[in-house]
């Protein structure tokens, strides 16, 4: 659609050059005052002509009048004045061509802004703490994050995924203490992190009784910092351990990560910058722990050392935000967490600020709303939790009860089960603003109907179908003479993506593509009940329509890919 307003503006810019000479006006501006009728029964597009009264010294409805009447393009059905209004209608024989051959032409790059070449971005995303169960409350940050990278990846940047493992902390000395006490090594081995999560919680049942419990935990971890064999060995096992359970459920997402690098990466990195800090004269001591004061900018201030020394989380990402710079030369560094993180990072960007790296202005932080369970917050500690390989798992079983009971014959089932299993939750999750709270009700994220993933993907398959039946004969190549209402109205679908892969990109936000695919969905449903495509007579009409096909198939196709949807060819 951007190209058919961008081609309107210019033919605008040209008719108020010849009918009002006086008062050039160019088409970048002319471009910003059109606007998407609300209602397509009132055209295609809009331009309010009271945006134009004072420039031209004339009223809305005159220049609308005069305008209408001097503006003739193969492009328009028609252009009519409405009250101040100048309403286009598109061509729509001549849009089809148009769209069908620029999406030939981009092919698999249809859609992409062209915006990242030459430029990195690195993003920092799922990031678990090592120990604690991996739950619902790390699918935003885990999908959101990864199709921020696809959707930069599409756009012609150089993407590095990192994890950046919370492997460091006093956790751990909880947990070197908790595996003494009540641990065994068969026992971790066999259960695996849900071992590990036990021994976590029960560390906290238990120093809720006996308080001196947290004291042996500092201990622990102390030596640990200072690098006793032992523990370091617990550690690295215990922070293995984990992984292996991570990397299976990152697996049943084609998520794959550039770096693993967690915060045990940075220790030794923190004291350079510590010093910068204080060179630049920073740090001031507030009740024995070193800051830097930020009442100036209206937050609190930012924890570098605490009283006894040991570095925090803001000393860790600054190190890490440092060493990232200068590995990676990043255009953006894009880190995803919940919404509560807000204020940490934009302390430390901050704090970088001061420290005078100009570079800080490329940090970007996209927080997102907080995750209940059936209108309960989620607690590690009073087990009001989902974990996030239950629910896969869960979703997976369905789907394949149904698959089993609608298509007995399917081949390579398994795989298909568990791409619409855990399809259903991830777009479930990203169908709404990244911004909002969600109350997670399992009910809805398995549901199947509606406007859900596996609706998504069904339509997919069909469209796949179809093509399989056409046996090759699809091409974009076609130049229809007319256009019913379900065809124009699926191609004008097919016109927006470019704009919504750009502004999801702009406002960090993938949910913009979900919405993209279900309007694509239902433009491209109705068009298949409402057409004859395989078995149309005129082969005019046949070969527009099997176009149509084949640029929802590869548009839908990008759309659901860029939200970490998997896509099977049949279900
Ligand atoms: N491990 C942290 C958590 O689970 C998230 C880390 C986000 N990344 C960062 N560089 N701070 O809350």
């Amino acid at each position: 659609m951007l190209k058919f307003k961008s081609q309107t503006a210019a033919l605008i810019s040209d008719a108020v050059a010849a009918a009002f000479p006086a008062a050039a006006l160019q088409t970048e501006e002319i471009n910003a005052m059109l606007e998407y009728p609300p209602d397509a029964s009132m055209g295609d597009l809009a331009l309010p002509c009271f945006k134009l009264s004072r420039t031209l010294r004339s009223s809305p409805v005159k220049i609308a009048d005069t305008l209408a009447e001097s503006l003739s393009s193969p492009l328009f059905s028609e252009v009519s004045a409405v009250n101040g209004y100048l309403n286009f209608r598109m061509n729509g024989a001549a849009f089809a061509s148009r769209v069908l051959a620029d999406i030939g032409a981009d092919g698999d790059l249809y859609g992409s802004p062209k915006c990242g070449e030459g430029k990195t971005v690195v993003l920092d995303y799922s990031s678990p703490n090592v120990a604690k169960p991996f739950h619902i409350g790390h699918l935003g940050t885990t999908v959101i994050g990864h199709s921020l990278k696809l959707l930069h990846e599409f756009a012609g940047y150089k993407c590095i995924g990192i994890n950046h493992l919370g492997d460091w902390g006093t956790q751990f000395g909880k947990l070197i203490v908790a595996y003494r006490l009540w641990g065994s090594k068969d026992e971790v081995e066999a259960g695996e992190i849900d071992a590990l999560v036990a021994l976590y919680v029960r560390f906290h049942a238990e120093a809720e009784k006996d308080a001196s419990l947290n004291d042996r935990a500092r201990a622990e971890f102390a030596k640990l910092e200072a690098h006793d064999e032992e523990n370091i060995a617990l550690w690295r096992w215990f922070v293995e351990i984990s992984l292996r359970e991570y990397k299976k459920t990152y697996a049943q997402l084609a998520i794959e990560f550039d770096s693993y690098n967690g915060e045990s990466f940075y220790t030794d990195k923190m004291p350079a910058q510590i010093a910068r800090i204080r060179e630049k004269n920073l740090l001031t001591i507030d009740d024995g722990a070193s800051v830097v004061n930020l009442e100036e900018w209206n937050m609190p201030p930012c924890l570098i050392l605490k009283r006894d020394g040991s570095t925090l989380y803001p000393t860790r990402d600054i190190a890490a935000a440092v060493y990232r710079k200068e590995n990676y030369d990043f255009a953006k560094c894009i880190y995803v967490t919940s919404a509560g993180q807000s204020l940490h990072f934009a302390q430390w960007f901050k704090v970088l600020e001061l420290m005078g790296d100009e570079w800080a202005k490329d940090l970007v932080h996209v927080p997102y709303g907080t995750v209940s369970i059936n209108g309960e917050k989620l607690a590690t500690r009073t087990g009001n939790v989902v974990l996030l390989k239950d629910l896969f798992a869960q979703a997976i079983e369905k789907a394949r009860a149904i698959t089993e009971e609608k298509n007995p014959a399917l081949k390579g089932r398994e795989d298909i089960a568990e791409a619409v299993g855990v399809g259903a939750i991830v777009f479930h999750y990203l169908s709404n603003n990244r911004m909002r709270d969600i109350n997670f009700v399992l009910e809805d994220a398995l549901s199947f109907e509606g406007n859900t993933g596996p609706y998504a993907q069904y339509t997919y398959a069909r469209s796949c179908s179809i093509l399989e039946k056409a046996n090759g004969e699809a091409s974009f190549d076609v130049a229809p003479e007319s256009t019913n209402e379900d065809e124009l109205a699926l191609t004008k679908v097919l016109a927006l993506f470019p704009e919504r892969v750009a502004a999801a990109i702009e406002e960090y936000e993938p949910s913009i593509i979900t919405r993209y695919a279900l309007d694509l969905c239902a433009a491209f449903n109705r068009f298949y009940h409402n057409c004859q495509i395989l078995s149309a007579e005129d082969p005019k009409v046949r070969a527009y329509r099997l176009a149509l096909v084949k640029a929802a198939n590869q548009v839908l196709g990008r759309a659901l890919s860029l939200i970490c949807m998997k896509k099977p060819e049949k279900i």
